[in-house]
């Protein structure tokens, strides 16, 4: 029996040292010592030996077993320190690896147009004043002496809420509700979201303008020519050619659109300014009196200028876009150019 108890130890000592899981320690742990378990068993047959021998295997045996909790104890905290640094090995982080670079946004290309054209008016004493982009009937025709049947309706096609309501076709509202909270001199820029049913190339359903807007005693066409020749200069260089051609727009009269030399072709003619070597950058023109009269400006005291330009127009024409629906389509390549 003695020889039993050393095969015994020698058996669980390897059992114990081959353990890699604490499941496979439970198992050995119940193996030997468990109330089924090899030395248990030993044990109880000790007890029917005679006393000389159940004193001497009995000492034996119960230092065995003491001995492989020992064991078993020290096994277990063996493996919990193997689990460990494996774990550690496993999730280990090398913080000598270059960092991910972050993404900086920046102001959208039409952000950026608007933000300079109205910096260039400011410089001439034009205040920023915005007007609602649901508008009413009123506001966006009729003040501008567009009356409910005039053709120049058709000009702008017009997304209805109702029959009183709608998106406003143009920024233009904007002069009507200025000049009726306030008196002249006056001198004011209105940028703003404006819809229309369209969509091309060129066309967006939504799209950017800004009004102008100058009212004072003695303001002429030249004031008009003046103001619009330092903003395109401002805009797109010294040395940009301009001019100014007779045009027709129902709240303004005389009325003028300005063509910037073509900034494709320099002036030569390509597909872009449809050869004619001219591109359309803004519609003006001098106030008409019938729109003074709709807000109660006296038209013989008072005259003025006012103008109409899109944002996205000039920004492709100044950054060489070619079709306006990449401003709203949100493509981190497109945007990160500018
Ligand atoms: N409202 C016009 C449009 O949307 C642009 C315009 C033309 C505005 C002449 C003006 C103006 O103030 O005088 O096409």
């Amino acid at each position: 029996m003695m020889e039993e108890l050393e095969g015994l130890r020698r058996s669980a000592e390897s059992d114990l040292a081959a353990a890699r899981t604490e499941d496979e320690l439970t198992h050995i742990k119940t193996k030997y010592l468990g109330r089924k378990g090899a030395l248990t068993a030993i044990l109880r047959r000790i007890g029917s030996l005679g006393p000389e021998e159940r004193q001497q295997l009995g000492k034996k045996a119960n230092e065995l077993k003491d001995f492989l909790s020992q064991q078993v104890e020290a096994a277990l905290v063996r493996i919990r320190q193997e689990d460990r640094a494996r774990k550690l090995q496993k999730e280990k982080i090398d913080c000598t690896l270059p960092g991910r670079r972050v993404a900086f946004g920046h102001k959208h290309p039409i952000t950026i147009v608007r933000e300079e054209i109205c910096e260039i008016f400011g410089r001439l004493g034009f205040t920023v004043v915005e007007g609602p982009e649901v508008e009413t009937d009123y506001y966006n025709f009729t003040a501008l002496n567009i009356p409910p049947d005039h053709p120049a309706r058709d000009m702008q096609d017009t997304f209805y809420l109702d029959n009183e309501l709608l998106l406003r076709t143009h920024t233009s509202p904007v002069q009507v509700r200025t000049m009726e909270q306030m008196r002249p001199p006056l001198r004011i820029l209105s940028p703003g979201r404006v819809y229309r049913p369209d969509s091309d190339v060129s066309h967006t359903p939504m799209f950017h303008q800004v009004e102008g807007l100058m009212v004072d005693r003695g303001v002429t066409f030249a004031d008009l020519k003046g103001v619009l020749t330092y903003f395109v200069r401002e805009m797109f260089g010294p040395e940009t050619a301009l001019r100014f051609r007779p045009s027709f727009f129902p709240f303004t009269e005389p009325s003028a659109e300005v063509d910037i030399c073509c900034v494709i072709c320099r002036g030569s003619g390509c597909r872009v300014c449809s050869q004619t070597g001219w591109l359309e950058i803004l519609g003006s023109g001098m106030v008409d009196p019938a729109v003074f009269e709709n807000v109660g400006y006296d038209a013989e005291e008072f005259t003025g200028f006012a103008f109409g330009l899109g944002i996205e127009r000039i920004a492709m024409l100044k950054y060489g876009i070619g079709d306006i629906r990449l401003f709203f389509e949100n493509d981190r390549r497109f945007l990160a150019q500018f």
